[in-house]
């Protein structure tokens, strides 16, 4: 398969999220260009208009969201419905956490058998009172208030976790300190700065300093790299050609996927890399060579976490073992995806295998062929999608239109580039 083309993903799904909550919570007008306009960003976006924020309808064009103020919040007339997005539940349980009415969180079956402790025990400890109706997960009840500031040291990298509790300082007024075991993506600290409240990083802890204020500010979304490295992944397994990918962000807490690309042997490199507004964004350019497998270390894991799965299907393209370990957090993500990635790719003819905490993929020559289940999960669908587009391979996807959650327009764009 020949490949070639010029892209623009749309925009980054964490940086989307997080621009909707501040612009909602700041002093003043916002205004946001780029947005995702996908099915999770509209659950942010509903959440917000639940709380009582006028947000417009979600479109990559400009939109302009009034802001209400940290404490404008006004109590939710019905339950605040997350839909398949664990970003916007977890976030918004940081900001619900610090507000003084109560509200109920719910979600999807799949949102719902996410695990949720792990933000409602540092918010506890702050003060709040959070209610479950049985187990970890949503739906999920949250009575706010004034809360007491919290040194929290968090047993699992998760950035929902960190920013949650970044959140609840922010709007409670009071200083929080989070250490994590390993960094996770930095886009709340960026932008919380950008909006002039005092944050800082140092090594694997991060503090909120209370600022009493939340400047509003103008957000351009930059491209999403999760998005991004589906068509990078097709790019360096084509047979030739090269794919351009305009205005990616580049943020080294999450471009871990094109370095593995990288050292797997693809062509990968940064064109008219700069800064926009606290984020590096960057042209990507790919293109193929061959590919041979790599170990992913733990350390590395959160950098490239959501990009596991379609990195799998690389490896099952590229000569020798490719081994992932330290990333047992794949296994309470949209799916399993460390069962859904080995019994799928297993399900096509490729050799994997499951390791408590990762994946070993063994690749070879031989065509692929079969349907995959991705369990609605759409990052499965996108992955199994790109190793079912290379020459010899035929992959029927039981559920193509569970994308809409994170690129709903994957499959034009996957036919786009082919040539
Ligand atoms: C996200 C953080 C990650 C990631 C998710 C988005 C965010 O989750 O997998 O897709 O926007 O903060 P965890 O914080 O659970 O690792």
């Amino acid at each position: 398969m020949k490949v070639g083309g010029t892209l623009r993903v749309p925009g980054d799904k964490s940086v989307s999220h997080r621009a909707l909550m501040l612009a909602a919570l700041a002093d003043g007008t916002s205004t946001v260009r780029g947005l995702l306009a996908s099915d999770d960003v509209k659950s942010t976006a509903a959440v917000l208009r639940g709380l009582g924020v006028p947000v417009p309808g979600v479109t990559p064009g400009e939109i302009v969201v009034r802001g209400v103020g940290r404490r404008g919040l006004r109590a939710p007339a019905a339950d605040l419905d997350c839909g398949n997005s664990g970003t916007t539940a977890r976030l918004m349980s940081g900001v619900l956490a610090a507000s003084a009415f109560p509200s109920r969180l719910t979600g999807d079956a799949s949102l719902s058998r996410r695990p949720m402790q792990r933000v409602a025990r540092p918010l506890q400890a702050m003060g709040a009172h959070i209610a479950f109706e049985g187990g970890d997960g949503l739906p999920m009840t949250i009575r706010g208030g004034a809360l007491q500031g919290l040194t929290w040291f968090s047993e699992t990298a998760s950035a929902q976790v960190k920013s949650a509790i970044l959140l609840a300082g922010l709007v409670a007024d009071v200083p929080v300190e989070v250490h994590e075991p390993a960094a996770t993506r930095d886009h709340t600290e960026r932008m919380l700065r950008a909006r002039g409240v005092d944050v800082r990083t140092d090594e694997l802890c991060v503090t909120l300093v209370p600022a009493g204020r939340l400047d509003a500010a103008d957000t351009e979304v930059p491209g999403d790299p999760s998005s991004a490295t589906f068509f990078a992944a097709l790019a360096a397994l084509a047979q030739q050609g090269s794919i351009e990918i305009e205005y990616v962000c580049v943020n080294p807490s999450r471009a871990g996927a094109f370095h593995v690309l990288s050292r797997m042997g693809a062509r990968l490199g940064y064109e008219d890399a700069r800064d926009a507004g606290g984020e590096p964004v960057a042209r990507l350019v790919v293109s193929p060579r061959q590919l041979a497998g790599v170990t992913i270390e733990p350390g590395e894991v959160p950098s490239l976490i959501d990009e596991l799965p379609v990195l799998a299907c690389v490896a099952a393209r590229a000569t020798g073992e490719t081994r992932v370990t330290g990333a047992a957090e794949l296994r309470v993500k949209e799916s399993d995806r460390i069962a859904t990635i080995v019994s799928n790719l297993r399900a096509v003819g490729a050799d994997a295998e499951e390791l408590p905490d990762g994946f070993v993929v063994r690749g070879g020559e031989q065509p692929l062929r079969g349907r995959i289940e991705t369990k609605g999960d759409h990052r499965i669908a996108m992955a199994f999608g790109v190793l079912g587009a290379l020459d010899g391979n035929a992959i029927e996807v039981d559920d193509r239109a569970c994308v809409a959650v994170s690129y709903p327009d994957f499959w034009s764009d996957l036919d786009r580039v082919r040539r």
